[in-house]
């Protein structure tokens, strides 16, 4: 299978230039002449990336839409199909051992087999030159991530995405899967709010070949999983918890200068409430993010289907021996923790 340069330009425009490809935001004509396959010119008038239209096998990449720590994601066509997909191009290093190609195949058939209005479906596993690559549906959507750096997100919008996350999940978990990365940036989020959860077990590939310091801040990783013990889905349940509580307190719930002194907060320290960064939130919402990132698995909801009835308002939420808390250390807390909603300093208020 093979990897070249497509012809200019890749719109089928028949007046346009070899060499030259317009830029997909603004249309200017951009110079790739001479340019190898994947590569990416800078547009002159918006300072967009013009990919060097690129044929994978029957996939023609066309435009570039975001890097991850596994490689770079691309807007595509089917050619076979005729329709539009994301390709995302693995780096070599990960998969040059027959065995890591091994275990990359059976991650994208398991990954393959979900198939869930909330899950980001994958369409396919394939290697061009020696260059892996995974083809999924296309969302054009942006990621939680970029949307809790553009503004706050309502309690509405947060507990829509989270319930849609945990049906995602549930789905995957019927099948015995683990999601193993779920993180703001692998939340795509529509404008009614409405999410698909993506890069089923792919992480375990980056846990593997990269240090903690080099894969990003472990700010969402379950304490099992820090501790290399057994995962479950309740290891993925945490790291929703984790990653709720970030977009909502503006903050992550352990913070530290490396992924390390993360890794060692989350292990030393109690879970924080939510409520002491957010006194205007119900305490229940509250209550459910905090049992959700319980330290012991056994303290969090029991199942997807508890933790989505609790969020939805629908029963209340099992109470577990952490989960309670006292009213002392409650007054203690308060009078040690600055809270940045009562400091007026909270940038997540205002509803999205
Ligand atoms: N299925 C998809 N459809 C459209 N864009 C996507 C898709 N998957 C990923 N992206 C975009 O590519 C970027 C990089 O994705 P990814 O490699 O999965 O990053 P990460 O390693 O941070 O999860 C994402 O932030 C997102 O903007
Ligand atoms: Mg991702």
């Amino acid at each position: 299978m093979s990897i070249s340069s497509a012809p200019s330009s890749s719109r089928g425009s028949s007046s346009a230039k070899p060499g030259v490809e317009p830029c997909w935001a603004c249309g200017t004509k951009v110079r790739v002449s001479g340019m190898n396959p994947l590569d990416f010119a800078v547009c002159p008038n918006c300072g967009e990336r013009v990919l060097v239209p690129t044929d994978l096998d029957q996939f023609r990449l066309t435009r570039f839409l975001g890097q991850g720590a596994m490689g770079r994601v691309y807007l595509a066509v089917d050619q076979t199909l005729n329709r539009e997909v994301a390709v995302k191009v693995l780096r070599r290093a990960y998969f040059s051992s027959p065995k890591m190609w091994g275990q990359l195949e059976k991650e994208a058939k398991a990954a393959g087999r979900v198939m869930h209005p909330r899950v980001v479906q994958v369409y396919r596993l394939g290697k061009s030159d020696n260059r892996p690559y995974i083809v999924m549906e296309l969302v054009n959507h942006p990621t939680l991530e970029t949307l809790m750096k553009a503004g706050p997100i309502s309690l509405d919008a947060i507990r829509r995405i989270a319930v849609d996350c945990m049906e995602g999940l549930r789905a995957a978990e019927a099948t015995g899967l683990v999601h193993g990365d779920v993180k703001p940036a692998n939340i795509l989020v529509d404008e009614r709010n409405h999410a698909k959860i993506a890069d089923f077990g792919l992480a375990r590939f980056i846990h593997r070949e990269q240090s903690v310091e080099r894969w990003g801040t472990p700010y969402y990783m379950a304490p099992e999983k820090a501790k290399q013990e057994q995962e479950d889905f309740r290891s993925d349940l945490y790291s929703l918890g984790a990653t709720i509580f970030h977009v909502m307190a503006g903050r992550a719930p352990f913070e530290g200068k490396t992924g390390d002194e993360v890794i060692e907060l989350a292990l030393r320290d109690p879970t924080p409430y939510l409520s002491d960064f957010r006194k205007d939130l119900p305490k229940v919402f509250c209550k459910i993010v905090y049992k959700m990132m319980e330290k012991n698995p056994d303290d969090r909801f029991a199942s997807y289907d508890e933790a989505i009835e609790a969020l939805r308002g629908g029963r209340p939420i099992p109470e577990t021996r952490r989960g309670v808390r006292s009213p002392f250390w409650a007054r203690v807390r308060s009078f040690l923790v600055e809270s940045p909603a009562e400091s007026g300093k909270n940038p997540r208020r205002a509803a999205r």
